[in-house]
């Protein structure tokens, strides 16, 4: 059955104080309020609190070992991911952006992090990801450049084992995606990163409306 946007949104029924509420229900510790600061000083947008809260729940479902991140920033979203990912999990996250992973350095040291638990991979993600091993991955989170999400998941798809989940943050950016008259470059390819995962007949694709927007898949 297809639905409207108008039927969907009657359909939940809910208040913007619900969705804060949602947003806000797992709170943060003060090394990630430190993280956060530190974010905003350089203009490194994080995961929200709920995105973040989903990571690491997905991470812990999957017993997630070998996770890839685009887009460290200042390791808010990597925090979280370590949180829910196994004891002996390795994150392998790669910025562009040496003083963001200067950043992310200082929030994993001060969160106690064992060094060998992350492996900080300074350049452009599509120079990196195609170096890595092909389904070594448990989960691939992606934050980076959005003009490169279509890439970042063909990416995703080579890194993942089977039963590995892909993660893409502001997949609703800003509620542009919503709308239709909105045809820019950016929002373009997120709406085809969208499509290319719900039409997938090798991924089971899930669109949470957490924060921006958190569209998560199972490569089956
Ligand atoms: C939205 S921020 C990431 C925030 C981080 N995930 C968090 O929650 O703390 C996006 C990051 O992607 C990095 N970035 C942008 N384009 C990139 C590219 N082509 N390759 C690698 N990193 C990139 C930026 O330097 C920035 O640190």
């Amino acid at each position: 059955m297809i639905i409207t946007i108008e039927e969907a949104i009657i359909a939940t029924g809910l208040k913007p104080a619900s969705w804060a509420y949602a947003e806000a229900f797992i709170d943060e510790d003060e090394v990630l309020r430190a993280a956060r600061t530190r974010a905003a000083e350089v203009s490194a947008v994080p995961v929200g609190s709920g995105a973040g809260a989903a990571l690491r729940f997905v991470a812990g479902l999957i017993s997630a070992k070998n996770v890839v991140e685009i887009g460290t920033g200042c390791g808010i979203s990597g925090l979280w991911l370590m949180r829910g990912m196994r004891p002996d999990g390795v994150l392998t996250t790669v910025d562009i952006e040496a003083e963001h992973q200067r950043f992310a350095k200082v929030a994993f040291n001060e969160a106690g992090v064992a060094p060998q638990r992350v492996r900080l991979i300074p350049g452009s993600a599509l120079e990196v990801l195609p170096r890595l091993t092909d389904g070594h991955y448990d989960l691939v989170f992606c934050d980076g450049d959005k003009l490169e999400y279509p890439q970042y998941l063909e990416q995703a798809v080579r890194l993942l084992r089977s039963g590995g989940v892909v993660a893409f943050d502001n997949s609703l950016w800003h509620d542009k995606v919503a709308d239709p008259s909105v045809k820019d470059p950016e929002t373009l390819a997120i709406r085809e990163t969208l499509s290319t995962v719900r039409d997938s007949d090798s991924l089971l694709a899930l669109l949470l409306p957490v924060g921006d927007g958190l569209l998560l898949a199972q490569k089956r």
